[in-house]
């Protein structure tokens, strides 16, 4: 009896001794407990800080720009800095993204999909999604014509409401605009901008970017946990999000199916692969699953960050009447008060470009990009990231660095201009869409959404907060993206 006690409590000695021990040349960090890493020092920081990559600038601030952590069984790696990022970027070895359970929960308990694949299969379903988004026309003249009259129903719309209302909502005011942009070309449809049950769908997917921890969280750790605590785990939260959103885009393929295949014809990203679906020689990662799970990725990364950007932009310009004064100015002489800014114009427009830059670079919605995790060993610098450690990099160190930008919390749209204020300067420094190959697939489309959806809403009204000197908060809430806080605004008409 005694033997097996002792034989126990050595055997848990050894462990806990191997379960604190880093790797070799394993970047440095907090020090490990058993079993829980980091994650009871994390958990203090993140109720300290409240958002996760203040605290991920906090540790770098004591340990350097690449900081090692044990989170449970995953050993975690945060990259911040130009140099290390850049180097960060150039390392195939860490092109992977995180794996597990909890990532798993999206896709049927199969890795599907783009955003959290790698390897073959992710190589193939990119490569399809990017040559049939191209061939709809994203990042080309075609593709103008959808957002040009996205905004113009947008414009539209918004005047009715403000005739009616005193109050509007600005927080989420662009996300039915948006998903239809980027719904035309997955299902080949628009929504009306009354359209109840997208107000519901585009609510649903901005909580489902609140409730997924980038690190898989605990359910990740130990998924058995769902069991006895379903709600406190996170997963009970998260299929509850997640089905409406997979019924959605379930039917809406479906529809798409019971039409006859017209051969050849690039109406919409579901009919292209659906069509796809019936040639003999198929690469073995197409699949009806994996078509959800891809459209799935599109919908929630092509939205969320998008109206994010739109709904912090116009809180900013709240704050900065002067910034303003300068977008109508150059919106007036370039456009003129008779219309509505087209894409074309967007070359004749650097300042209210260069305030778009200013908006993305300091709203940061993508804080931390999304989670990559280590294919191999790799070295970082003088570091070695183990195999499977998942890894982060803080866009959001890059976009605040001090010793880059000289001011990094001032709203100042001018650091986008060269001196003559008429060209756009590249910063490198700012990397709102990551880097590298897992760089975002939708970068194009955002950046023609971006620029004309902000530039006709700002054409299109003066924009006063709903309560008089009350301004909206500039801080955001927390989740794999940063969302601007609800806020409300009255709106009155600029255009003749
Ligand atoms: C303001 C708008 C947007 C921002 C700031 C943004 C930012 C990002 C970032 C930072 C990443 C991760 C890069 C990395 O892993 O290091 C990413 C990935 C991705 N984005 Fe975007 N994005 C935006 C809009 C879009 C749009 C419109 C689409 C869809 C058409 C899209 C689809 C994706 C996809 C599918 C990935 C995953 C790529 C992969 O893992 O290979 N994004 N985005």
């Amino acid at each position: 009896m005694w033997h097996n006690i002792l034989l126990v409590i050595l055997l848990l000695v050894l462990f806990c001794v191997r379960d604190v021990r880093k790797p070799a040349f394993f970047p440095p960090g907090p020090g490990w407990l058993p079993l829980v890493g980091c994650g009871y020092h994390v958990y203090k920081l993140v109720k300290s800080h409240s958002f996760y990559h203040l605290l991920w600038a906090d540790l770098v601030r004591r340990f350097g720009p690449v900081v090692g952590l044990k989170l449970g069984r995953d050993r975690v790696v945060i990259v911040s800095g130009a140099v290390a990022i850049r180097e960060f970027y150039s390392k195939e070895e860490l092109n992977g993204r995180p794996d597990g359970f909890f990532f798993r929960v999206r896709s049927f308990n199969k890795r599907l999909g783009i955003v959290f694949t790698d390897g073959e299969d992710w190589d193939v379903q990119r490569r399809f999604s990017i040559k049939t988004l191209k061939a709809l026309g994203m990042g080309k003249a075609g593709m103008a014509f959808n957002v040009e009259k996205e905004a113009e129903e947008l414009i539209h719309h918004l005047r009715k409401l403000a005739r009616k209302r005193n109050h509007i909502a600005m927080h989420n005011a662009f996300d039915i605009s948006v998903l239809n942009v980027i719904w035309t070309l997955i299902a080949g449809k628009r929504f009306h901008l009354d359209d109840k049950r997208l107000e519901w769908i585009t609510s649903t997917i901005h909580k489902s970017f609140r409730v997924i921890d980038m690190s898989g969280g605990l359910l990740n750790q130990f998924p058995c946990i769902r069991h006895a605590f379903p709600t406190a785990s996170g997963y009970a939260p998260l299929v509850n999000l997640l089905s409406p959103l997979w019924d959605f885009l379930k039917d809406s393929i479906q529809v798409l199916n019971k039409k006859p295949k017209v051969i050849d014809t690039e109406d919409c990203l579901i009919s292209s692969y659906l069509r796809e679906l019936q040639k003999d020689s198929l690469h073995s990662s197409f699949s009806n699953k994996q078509l959800l799970c891809l459209c799935l990725d599109l919908f929630q990364a092509g939205s969320e960050t998008t109206s994010n950007t739109l709904g912090f932009g116009i809180a900013y310009m709240l704050h900065h009447p002067s910034v303003v004064e300068k977008i109508h100015q150059e919106l007036d002489k370039v456009v003129g008060r008779y219309r509505l800014p087209l894409l074309d114009d967007r070359r004749h427009l650097p300042y209210t470009e260069a305030v778009v830059c200013e908006i993305q670079r300091i709203a940061n919605v993508a804080p931390l990009a999304i989670a990559h995790r280590a294919l191999q060993p790799v070295q970082l610098g003088t570091y070695v990231i183990p195999k499977n450690a998942i890894a982060m990099v803080s866009l959001y160190s890059l976009h605040m660095d001090r010793s880059y930008w000289g001011d990094p919390e001032c709203f100042r749209p001018e650091r986008f201009l060269n001196e003559t204020g008429d060209k756009l300067i590249q910063h490198e420094n700012f990397l709102p869409f990551g880097s590298g190959k897992r760089r975002c697939l939708g970068e194009s489309l955002a950046k023609s959404n971006l620029f004309l959806f902000f530039a006709a809403f700002m054409h299109a009204f003066i924009v006063e907060p709903a309560i008089e000197g009350k301004l909206p908060e500039l801080e955001g809430i927390d989740g794999i993206t940063l969302s601007p806080k609800p806020y409300h605004v009255k709106l009155r008409e600029r255009l003749i």
